[in-house]
């Protein structure tokens, strides 16, 4: 890709994602390195997203239709939704964020206390203490979702 990117270089307006590593990068390994590294991490993630959203709006037809009705009023029936305009589709954002906290679709994260010891909430993690963040118990915490199993769209509209 990167090949064929660099034999037929893109016109100003139609930069992908690539291109902008590829201007970016600092080395051949260093842009072979983010490529596959983004690759790998954002198409199963993604895709899984997209599919999850679709199967609660045909269970929802509802969200689906304010989803569709939202299209139609911010972006209109002409233009395509973009990464520009994506920003002014509120409640499709809310739509998603549901879709990944309900199919619980990212269940953990991880990092290493890499700087030096910290206290959070009275517990101290020492330096170098990997971290698991359980973002699936908290998606599914009742205590903060009212009934965690279902797809609810949490949308308070304040334009
Ligand atoms: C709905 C889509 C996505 C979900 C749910 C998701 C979820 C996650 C989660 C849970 C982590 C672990 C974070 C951590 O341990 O702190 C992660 C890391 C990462 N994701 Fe995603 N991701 C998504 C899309 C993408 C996309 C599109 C890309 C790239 C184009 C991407 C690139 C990465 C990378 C590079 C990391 C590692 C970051 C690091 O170690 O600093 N992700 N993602």
């Amino acid at each position: 890709m990167i090949q064929h990117r660099r034999d037929n270089p893109p016109s100003d307006d139609d930069w992908t994602f690539i291109d902008v590593l590829m201007a970016k990068s600092s080395s051949e390994e260093e842009l072979i390195s983010d490529t596959t590294g983004f690759f790998i991490a954002g198409y199963h993630t993604t895709a899984f997203m997209m599919v999850w959203t679709l199967y609660y709006m045909c269970e929802n037809q509802e969200v689906q239709e304010k989803v569709y009705q939202e299209i139609i009023e911010v972006i209109g029936k002409d233009e395509q939704v973009n990464h520009v305009n994506l920003e002014l589709l509120k409640y499709m954002r809310c739509v998603f964020d549901e879709s990944i906290r309900c199919s619980v679709l990212a269940p953990f994260a991880a990092r290493v206390n890499m700087n030096a010891d910290m206290v959070v909430q009275g517990y101290t993690i020492p330096k170098w203490t990997p971290v698991v963040h359980a973002l699936g118990v908290v998606q599914m915490d009742d205590e903060i979702w009212p009934e965690p199993e279902r797809y609810t769209i949490y949308w308070l509209n304040t334009n």
